[in-house]
């Protein structure tokens, strides 16, 4: 099968591994990749929304299109490339708007009762404040750019004065068109998950497959402080959420989801993570985002006991036909090990000392130098590990970074991934109990 992959991080890094060591004969193009990522296929010398590509796309008409992120998503490449007849794992734009407009979203889970925050979209600086100063919903009030923002377009005002500083930046352009409309939210509290589902809805059929639910680590330092990144590491699945939790979250998130896609004639051919905050009335829906997460990706590739090639093509066919996959009774972990000054301002180029770790290496912002590696990217390398349970994959890192088997002069990593599950697990606590 011949695969084009679109993207260059650890998330692609991680599925362009699982799509080389398959039972499938696969011949992967990616673009545009990475040093790392051509140990496993051709990179492509093209940028993901250049012409240059979609003549490629045109000419060589790969099997299979596997898009990683989701900006081209919003803005329509599944659509360009089906439209040529090419199988594409990812979604139109119409769907992708889930990931690419926060109003959007929010409407689409009051129209289908997805529990979720109470919310008011905001386009219009005099309303947006005397909506802050009749605040009801108690603080941090949440404010988040409707558009892509790489990440940053949300922030929890913890004061009056914060959150109307943040409305007016927000309006007044910070994050260009994706910040001229503001959606305030009620802030939620409870435990946060990952939940990554595999969708197949058109008009015809709406199937759909859960695969298990992650944590991410999302602040820079260790016990969840300092600044919001992009994730410092994953793992799952989570050791105390029961049969019935899980249950729940396909009754409450999942479903209704699927049967709104398909009642709004929105088709579904990809995967749609869900960020999920289970609070004290139950979980409850804060994102969809209409691609895989990073890192949870590196976590859910260890997992997945399935011929990827073969599932994706099966889902971007429309024809998945079961509302199951195979995921091996373990656990994974993926840690981050980031540059020196991330997430605000990475130092790049220092020299990479690889020893002979146990853990598998996904890389995520390396580039190639002699036979080394040096440091290109703010999340630069992921230690991955697949065991038995929490505690031992917890255990294979940590063992791999106190013998120094990797490391760089600034790097920085967090040891607590998963610590504070397996606390709460080791202490017979379900998702319930707070922590
Ligand atoms: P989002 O991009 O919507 O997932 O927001 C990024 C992060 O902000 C989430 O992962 C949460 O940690 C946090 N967040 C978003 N919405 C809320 C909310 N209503 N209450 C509390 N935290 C939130
Ligand atoms: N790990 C969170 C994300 O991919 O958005």
């Amino acid at each position: 099968m011949k695969i084009l992959l679109l993207g260059s991080g650890g998330r692609e890094h991680a599925l362009a591994l699982k799509l080389t060591s398959s039972n499938t004969t696969v011949e992967l193009f990616v673009a545009p990749g990475s040093d790392a990522i051509s140990e496993c296929g051709t990179c492509l010398p093209f940028e993901i929304d250049s012409h240059g590509l979609f003549e490629w796309v045109s000419t060589s008409r790969p099997d299979l299109v596997v898009v990683g992120p989701e900006a081209p998503l919003v803005n329509g490449i599944a659509d360009q490339f089906a439209g040529l007849g090419i199988p594409v794992f990812g979604h139109p734009a119409t769907t992708s708007k889930l990931e690419g407009s926060k109003s959007f979203a929010k409407d689409f889970m009051l129209r289908h009762a997805i529990p979720c925050a109470i919310s008011k979209t905001i386009s219009n600086i005099t309303e947006g404040e005397s909506t802050i100063r009749n605040w009801q919903l108690g603080y941090p009030i949440v404010l988040k750019a409707d558009g892509l923002a790489a990440g940053k377009g949300v922030v929890l005002a913890q004061t009056e004065s914060e959150a109307l500083e943040t409305l007016k930046s927000f309006l007044d352009g910070q994050h260009g068109d994706a910040s001229r409309v503001v959606v305030l939210e009620e802030p939620l509290f409870g435990m946060e998950l990952s939940l990554h589902v595999f969708v197949d809805v058109n008009n015809e059929h709406a199937m759909f497959c859960m695969l298990p639910p992650c944590q991410d680590h999302k602040r820079i330092f260790e016990g969840d402080t300092g600044q919001n990144t992009g994730g410092m590491g994953a793992f799952g699945p989570i050791p105390f959420l029961r049969p019935k939790d899980i249950d729940r979250l396909q009754v409450d998130l999942v479903e209704p989801t699927i049967a709104g896609m398909q009642k709004d004639g929105l088709e579904g051919r990809g995967v749609l993570f869900m960020g999920v905050m289970w609070t004290q009335a139950g979980p409850k829906l804060l994102e969809y985002n209409v691609r895989f997460g990073d890192p949870e990706t590196q976590v859910l590739m260890q997992l997945l006991d399935e011929d990827l090639p073969d599932l994706l093509y099966t889902i971007a066919t429309h024809s998945l036909q079961r509302n199951k996959v195979n995921v091996l009774p373990n656990t994974a972990i993926c840690t981050v090990l980031a540059a020196q000054g991330y997430p605000s301002s990475p130092q790049k180029g220092a020299t990479i000392t690889i020893k002979s770790p146990k853990c598998l290496i996904i890389h995520a912002g390396t580039a190639k130098k002699g036979t080394g590696w040096t440091v290109n990217g703010g999340r630069v390398i992921n230690l991955v590990a697949i065991g038995n349970d929490l505690e031992q994959v917890r255990r294979m890192v940590n063992s791999d970074l106190d013998s120094h088997q990797i490391e760089w002069p600034g790097m920085q990593v967090r040891r607590d991934i998963g610590l504070k599950a397996l606390q709460h697990a080791k202490a017979n606590l379900t998702i319930e109990n707070q922590w």
